[in-house]
């Protein structure tokens, strides 16, 4: 199989390691072709994105990415919202989930966060007024919205999930998020075998946190589902938890849900668990489930022994001997 590596900026380069090492371990016979993207490549050659990347992640319809920086209120548009447009990666799939040796509030987190990917106010549409008044557009349409429901209905179906529950401002948005909850009701109704629910944006964060177990998978426009897909990555031990796959109907990009940890890169300090989450995402998605499961045990093993964790889960270890540890179980 052959797939695109992105490794990104921060501590991007480091965690791709990881996951070279582990692909190599599991003796995957993945042919990685590696792209740059990002900020630091910018700053070095005055491109986001490294000339053929966009036209392998077409061709091979495969991609693990690593972080991208993006400079805040200026500067470029994200990479991560220029690839979901352009390959169409509608869903946002983000399962999160509790693992044994991390300290956590609750020992038994099981969600899954179906975010759409494509708009809302990520579609980008903002202009300046007059010099003093920022206007942005919130576009919701009634075909990405029953899309994303479908996808999460169909998903929980799949993997036996009982309950899907959309999550929305209809109450003070009529119009955008109101289309969006009409149009989760209306998919609902070919699904008679998964129950349905809908919960509002704010009641949604208070109950996350005082008890997540309520809550089966989550299906949400896209800046709904990015807050609380960070919150969610909170109930389980952080962002070194949370993986995520970019879902089109010709190609999917995996990552971590995390960014680019400006304040650790280049440390070997950065936890590469939920990049390799990902990477597992990839495995079983593409007929190597028995390779997924031995990740997931190395991993779940080293975490839980808590002799080679990261720092970012109490523990002394850096990026380099975690994935060591890990490798070393894969043997
Ligand atoms: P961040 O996720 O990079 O960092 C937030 C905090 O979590 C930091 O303290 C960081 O050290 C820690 N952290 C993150 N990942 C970690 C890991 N694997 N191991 C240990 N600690 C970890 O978020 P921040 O600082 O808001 O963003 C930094 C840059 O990353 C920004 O330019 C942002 O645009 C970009 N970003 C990129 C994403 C992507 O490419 N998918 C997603 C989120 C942010």
């Amino acid at each position: 199989m052959k797939a695109v590596l992105i490794p990104g900026d921060g501590i991007g380069k480091e965690i791709a390691v990881s996951v070279k090492e582990v692909s190599d371990a599991l003796d995957t016979g993945i042919e990685w072709k590696e792209f740059s993207a990002g900020a630091e490549y910018y700053d070095k050659s005055g491109k986001l994105l490294e000339d053929g990347l966009l036209d392998t992640v077409k061709e091979y319809g495969i991609a693990l990415k690593g972080p991208t920086a993006t400079p805040v209120g200026k500067g470029f548009r994200s990479i991560n919202v220029q690839l979901r447009q352009t390959f169409h990666t509608y869903a946002n799939l983000r399962p999160v989930h509790t693992i044994a040796g991390v300290k956590t509030r609750y020992d038994n987190v099981d969600l899954v966060i179906v975010r759409e990917n494509t708009e809302d106010l990520y579609k980008g549409i903002e202009y300046m007024l007059d010099e003093d008044t920022a206007n942005g557009i919130k576009l919701i349409t009634r075909k990405a919205s029953e899309r994303i429901a479908r996808f999460a209905f169909e998903y929980a179906r799949k993997n036996g999930r009982k309950k899907v529950t959309a999550v929305h401002k209809a109450n003070i948005m009529k119009y955008t998020d109101g289309l969006f909850l009409e149009a989760f009701r209306t998919v609902a109704k070919d699904y008679p075998d998964i129950e349905n629910d809908s919960v509002i944006i704010d009641a949604l964060c208070m109950k996350l946190v005082t008890d997540p177990s309520q809550f089966d998978v989550l299906v949400a426009p896209n800046l709904y589902g990015d807050i609380i897909s960070d919150l969610c990555a909170g109930l389980v031990g952080g962002l070194g938890f949370a993986p995520s796959a970019n879902i089109g109907d010709d190609t999917v990009i995996y990552e971590a849900v995390h960014g680019s940890a400006p304040d650790i890169a280049g440390k070997d300090q950065a936890n590469p668990t939920a990049i390799l989450m990902a990477f597992e995402m990839m495995l079983r998605d593409h007929g190597m489930e028995d390779k997924a499961d031995r990740l997931k045990k190395a991993l779940e093993d080293v975490i839980a022994e808590g002799v080679h964790t990261t720092k970012d889960i109490g523990g002394h270890a850096g990026t380099k001997e975690f994935t060591a540890a890990v490798v070393e179980r894969l043997k």
